[in-house]
């Protein structure tokens, strides 16, 4: 009973302790990568788009944050480079809690 009690706390533990809720800075860069969002974007100068930091500012306190980057970056969308128009990139995921990771890491910046 003793043991059974054991390995079910040590369950209960690690349970809260996944990092599911916490930020992945690591896997928010690597997807950022990877979806080629580094070709226009930078986490602290600009490019071609704000740099992440800039971003992270201007939408700091608001309580749409969330749902409008999110949109941003899943939603196919034009922004002018240069004066040229461009197709916006999208993260390449299927996985909404990969985006989410990948927008509040961008909003911690
Ligand atoms: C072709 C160049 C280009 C690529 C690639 C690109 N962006 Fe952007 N991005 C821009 C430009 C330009 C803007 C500014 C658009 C504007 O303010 O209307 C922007 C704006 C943004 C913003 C700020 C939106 C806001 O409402 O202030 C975020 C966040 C962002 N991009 C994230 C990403 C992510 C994540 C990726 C990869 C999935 C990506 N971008 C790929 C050019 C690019």
């Amino acid at each position: 009973m003793k043991r059974l009690f054991v390995v079910a706390m040590a369950l209960a533990a690690s349970a809260t302790s996944l990092p599911a809720a916490a930020l992945d800075a690591a896997a928010a860069d690597a997807l950022v990568r990877k979806s080629k969002c580094l070709t226009c974007h930078a986490v602290d100068k600009k490019k071609d788009g704000p740099a992440f930091k800039e971003t992270a500012g201007k939408y700091k306190g608001k309580p749409e944050a969330m749902e409008k980057l999110t949109k941003h970056v899943t939603v196919p969308s034009k922004v002018k480079v240069e004066g040229k128009e461009e197709d916006h990139e999208t993260l390449k995921t299927e996985d909404p809690a990969a985006v989410k990771n990948v927008v509040e890491w961008i909003l911690s910046l």
